[in-house]
């Protein structure tokens, strides 16, 4: 019954949405309608600018982390990426923002740092670096999952190999029209890097 309330708990983290609350707050303005009209930290970053997106990276992050946390604090005998997953789909299908949120990146990396925080290392590691040669968001987030997939598979962790996987396939799924833009070559790339 406690996995039903930390799952519910989780849920309701990932709904925050950080980048609508950023947006309408600080800068009187609905990110939905402006840039990619995603409700994420890309988006936070190329609307509101680069504090603002700071701010919204870092909580996307956090959403994920608490929600992971909890169970662990609590010593509860579920894995912590099984209820972290239910952040993740709060950020993407948001109760208090009408079900459409983010593309699951940040939260979902939120959760590995709460649970492997190593992996997490590993993860900014790879998207920095992927971020650095490419010069797109959308795609090292890709390529961070499938990096994180091949390093997951040494922890041994059949749930954190599981969750690593569907969760790249997400990732990858939420980012169906970032990838036909890269094709036709309209994605934005970022140019402070
Ligand atoms: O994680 C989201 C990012 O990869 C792409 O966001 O706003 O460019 O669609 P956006």
């Amino acid at each position: 019954m406690e996995y039903v309330l930390f799952a519910i708990i989780a849920y309701l983290l990932g709904s925050i949405p950080s980048a609508l609350l950023v947006g309408k707050i600080g800068f009187n303005k609905d990110i939905r309608e402006h840039g990619s009209g995603n409700l994420g930290a890309t988006n936070a970053f190329r609307v509101l600018g680069m504090k603002a997106g700071i701010i919204v990276t870092l909580s996307d992050i956090l959403k994920g982390t608490v929600a992971t946390v909890i169970p662990i604090l609590f010593d509860a005998s579920v894995h912590p990426l099984l209820i972290g997953l239910f952040a993740v789909i709060g950020h993407t299908y948001p109760i208090f923002a009408k079900f459409k949120g983010g593309k699951a990146v940040a939260t979902s990396s939120g959760i590995i740092l709460g649970s492997f925080p190593l992996l997490f290392v590993i993860m900014v590691t790879t998207f920095l670096l992927s971020l650095y040669l490419s010069k797109y968001v959308s795609l090292s987030s890709i390529i961070t999952g499938v990096v994180t997939i091949i390093i997951s598979l040494f922890y041994k962790d059949i749930v954190l190999i599981a969750i690593i996987s569907f969760l790249t396939l997400f990732v990858i799924y939420r980012h169906k029209e970032n990838l036909k833009r890269i094709k036709n070559g309209t994605e934005p790339k970022i140019t402070w890097m």
